[in-house]
Parts: structure tokens; sequence; C-alpha cells
């Protein structure tokens, strides 16, 4: 019997934006690397890579990240560096079960069922908190490190295992509020030792905060826009790709696509349930 090359090893594989989750196989690429081994580079900018370099270009919760007039000319450098024939998988949030399910939570919560009221709540933070946060970890964090979320299991169905992961306590509050003046002075303190941002304070007074306002949204963190299987479908083939197509988390015709483990545990359970999976082909 010819001995077992894992799939990985005779492709070129390229995971874009992978954030934490990666496999040692493929080139992995992040704007803010997780590892060592991962490749920073900003998505906004040409990929650093030659044409037709790849078997399978992938990313998974990336694509809602860019601005929306940027999403194409990024699927089209996706297009660029794969060969001819081979497969585009992007993983987004799903807008349409998203927009079903908040449907369903304002008409349950009318009809009394108390239990979709946090529902509601939840889905609205999904919704608009993911895109209008100021801080990172928004609203979400806060309701998912209460000891208490009234719909843990409602909740977990949506996210997943990594709900589970965000579901730590917060670190401790202080035991007693600062007074108002040892706050400022704290905050003095704090910038004096760094003299870049001291600078920028003695520059921007006040306004600093909005600069760290605009510095965390153009950070990759919030959502810039929101897709569902027909308009990713249409931004595809905008890019020039053909053949997309909806499929599951452990399906796809990536060659050994299970045995990464990007999309879904060994007993194939989708690390994002909430996710809508489309591939296509390059032409
Ligand atoms: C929601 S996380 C998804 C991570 C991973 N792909 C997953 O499915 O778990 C989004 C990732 O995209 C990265 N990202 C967002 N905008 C980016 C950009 N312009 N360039 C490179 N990476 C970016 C972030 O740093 C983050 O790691």
């Amino acid at each position: 019997m010819p001995p077992q090359t894992s799939p990985g090893k005779q492709l070129r594989l390229l995971n874009l934006g992978c954030g934490a989750r990666f496999h040692p196989e493929w080139t992995n690429v992040d704007r803010d690397p997780s590892d060592r081994s991962v490749i920073r580079h900003d998505l906004l900018e040409p990929l650093p890579f030659a044409d037709r370099t790849f078997d399978a270009v992938y990313h998974s919760h990336v694509l809602e990240h860019l601005p929306r007039d940027r999403a194409v000319p990024f699927l089209r450098e996706c297009r660029r560096v794969l060969r001819p024939g081979a497969t585009l998988r992007v993983a987004v949030p799903d807008l349409e079960e998203l927009a079903r399910l908040y449907l369903e939570s304002v008409r349950r919560t009318r009809e009394g069922e108390r239990d979709w009221q946090h529902n509601h709540d939840w889905l609205m933070l999904e919704l608009y908190d993911q895109v209008v946060r100021t801080r990172s970890g928004g609203d979400m964090a806060s309701y998912l490190r209460d000891p208490q979320i009234p719909n843990r299991a409602f909740v977990v169905e949506r996210l997943g295992a990594e709900a589970l992961q965000l579901m730590r306590p917060a670190p401790a509050p202080p035991t007693s509020e600062p007074s108002h003046s040892a706050s400022l002075l704290r905050r003095l303190w704090r910038t004096a030792r760094h003299p870049r941002r001291l600078a920028l304070r003695l520059l921007l007074g006040a306004d600093l905060e909005l600069l760290d306002t605009a510095r965390f949204r153009s950070s990759g963190e919030v959502h810039q826009w929101m897709y569902d299987a027909n308009s990713l479908g249409n931004a595809l083939e905008r890019a020039g790709f053909v053949r997309p197509r909806r499929v599951k988390a452990t399906e796809s015709s990536i060659k050994g696509w299970a045995s990464f483990m990007l999309d879904a545990d060994p007993e194939g359970k989708a690390h994002k349930p909430d996710s809508l999976y489309v591939e296509a082909e390059a032409p």
C-alpha cells in the first residue's frame, strides 16, 4: 500500500484572516497574527503571492469585517492567487438566518413567550452590537460574562463552543470606586508612561478619545457589512468566480477538508453554527 500523505502536504492552501483557527499545512495570514507562523498582512492590500499559486483559498468570518466597497476587490485578489479550477471557500455569519430568527423573536415575544424576549435581546446584539461597538468585545462580551445568562442554550446554539470560552467571568472589579481625582491621576500617569500618547494628549486634548475610537473601529473587529447566500454569490460572480454554491460545514471540494477541522470538529459539529458556507471556482 502506498504511504498515506496528508492532502495539505500535496496542495498549496491559503487561510486568510485566520485568527486563532489555523492549520500548519496551510499558509496562514492575519493582520494581527496569533502565532509566529502566521504571516502578518492587511487584506485591504494586494495579497503578497504570485498569480495562480494556490489550490484553495479559505476565509472564515473575515469578509464581513472589510468595508463593503473593498469586498469584491479582495475576492478578485483571492481569484488571482488561485489556480484555474481551484476552490475559494467563504464562511460568513448568515444574515438570512439571523433576520429570520430576529423576526421569529419579535413575533414570539409579542405572543407572550417570555423566554424569547432574551433571545430577541441577544439577536439584537448579533445584528447591531457587532457593527456599532466602540470597544473590544462590545456589549456582546458583557452579555456573555454575565454568570446568569438567561438563554445560555440559545446563545451556545448560535455561537457554538466558542461562546463557552467567552463565558468566563470578568476580572474582579476594584473593591471601592476610585475618587474622580484619583482616576484622573491614574489616567495622567498611564499617559505619562507612554511619551507618544502624552504628546498626542497635549496635541489633541479630549479628541484623543475620538482617535482611540477611530483606531478601534478600523482594527478589523467590527462588522462592516453582512451577507446572505444571494449577495455573497453575486459578490463572488462579480469577482470573476464561477458556480458559487452553498455547502455544509463538513462539505467541500477542497481535498481532505474535514481533516483540517477548520469549520467543524472531528464529530462534524460546526465551530460557528451561525455561518453560511459558500464555495466557488476560479475559472
Ligand atoms: C472574527 S475573526 C475570524 C478568525 C478565524 N478566521 C475564525 O473563523 O475563527 C476575524 C479575523 O480577521 C482578521 N482581519 C480582519 N480584518 C483584517 C484585515 N484587513 N487584514 C487582515 N486580517 C483581518 C482579524 O484580525 C481576525 O483575526
